[in-house]
């Protein structure tokens, strides 16, 4: 018998409509387009507005996407892992409302929590499920309302992060394509410069935190950038070495878009051309969970069966990582 590997077969992708651009950040704080486009290459991101409508709701409509592109029966789906930074609550699974409310009847759900990294984390867990013959079809949802957790008083975090939600579906392959390797780290030295320091159990929720606007992230931006630059460039290095691909064996860059200098920097060190990076931080900005499989919505048209991708991301914690990927299908 061949070998089983986990291919991803299927893409969804939901953003809300509502654009904000960096115009009307420009109103909100001291900051301007010039700035905010040169130092991080965003134009506009996606907000989710409306009242009572956290991540699960983009993470149902990125999943429903997925099922009506494929005709795929809910009730066939094992599992749902829902990657995400920004819960619907601290307790209670978002998975497992989104499972059941997209009719996964037959599945089992929890969330996965690694910051900007949590996609990535969770195909290597969605991977490792189809990989040991234990389960057919994982549901991989990476979905974050980042609005709700960014404070927009502050220059320095509201203009990178935007609403999103992306899903694939991972099943058993038997042709060799899907999950090749991984390469994945962590260093809790992180957690000092990219935090929401309020509202887990290390500091509780309290009118003091409220007053103090613990419950919005915080990061020392310089130095995440440090820290991000060298580690997904050595990552991306690390897992092209390891698995001898060349930048010409490379078709396709995944990078997690948390800053065009970084992708840059990362592409760079790969010695990969520009026409092969996905990017599309310009229109959302950095979607933490949903980065990667926005990417993949957006490029699925132009992917072929064979190529070769290489995930790699960085985030709080710290978190990070490479994943080298053989797409399954052409669309
Ligand atoms: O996805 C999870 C991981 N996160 C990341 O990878 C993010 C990593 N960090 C970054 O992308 C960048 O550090 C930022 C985009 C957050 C900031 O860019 P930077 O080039 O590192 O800027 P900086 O923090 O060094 O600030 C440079 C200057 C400062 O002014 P002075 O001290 O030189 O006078 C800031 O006060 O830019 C100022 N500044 C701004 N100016 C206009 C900071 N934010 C803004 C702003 N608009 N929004």
């Amino acid at each position: 018998m061949s070998k089983i590997t986990a291919a991803i077969t299927a893409v969804g992708s939901y953003v809300p409509d509502f654009v904000m651009t960096n115009k009307i950040l420009e109103t909100l704080v001291d900051t301007n387009d010039e700035w905010i486009t040169t130092r991080t290459g965003i134009k506009e991101r996606r907000i989710l507005k409306g009242e009572g409508l956290g991540t699960s709701y983009l993470a149902i409509k990125a999943a429903e996407q997925l099922l009506s592109k494929r005709k795929l029966d809910p009730k066939e789906i094992d599992m749902v892992i829902v990657a995400t930074a920004t819960p619907d609550m601290m307790v209670a699974a978002t998975a497992a409302y989104v499972a059941s409310e997209i009719g996964a009847e037959n599945a089992f759900a929890y969330d996965l929590q690694a910051a900007c990294s949590s996609f990535l984390y969770g195909m290597s867990t969605a991977a490792s499920y189809i990989q040991s013959g234990r389960y057919k079809k994982v549901l991989l949802i990476g979905a974050d309302k980042m609005s709700s957790i960014i404070d927009y008083t502050d220059r320095t975090t509201c203009i990178i992060f935007g609403d999103g939600a992306g899903a694939v579906l991972f099943e058993p392959d038997t042709e060799g394509l899907g999950l090749q390797d991984e390469y994945l780290r962590s260093d809790g030295i992180g957690r000092n410069f990219l935090k929401m320091d309020a509202g887990g159990s290390l500091l509780p929720a309290s009118e003091e935190t409220v007053k103090n606007r613990q419950h919005f992230i915080y990061q020392d931006g310089k130095s995440v950038f440090k820290f991000a630059v060298t580690n997904m460039a050595n990552a991306a290095a690390k897992i092209m070495e390891r698995n001898n691909l060349t930048h010409e064996d490379v078709n396709w860059l995944v990078p997690h878009q948390a800053n065009k200098r970084i992708i840059d920097a990362t592409s760079n060190r790969m010695g990969v051309e520009d026409s092969k990076v996905m990017m599309n931080i310009q229109k959302y900005g950095n979607t933490t969970s949903a980065t990667l499989p926005l990417l993949l919505s957006d490029y699925e048209n132009q992917l072929k069966k064979g190529d070769n991708l290489v995930f790699a991301a960085f985030g709080g914690g710290f978190t990070w990582g490479s994943i080298y990927l053989k797409w399954a299908y052409n669309s």
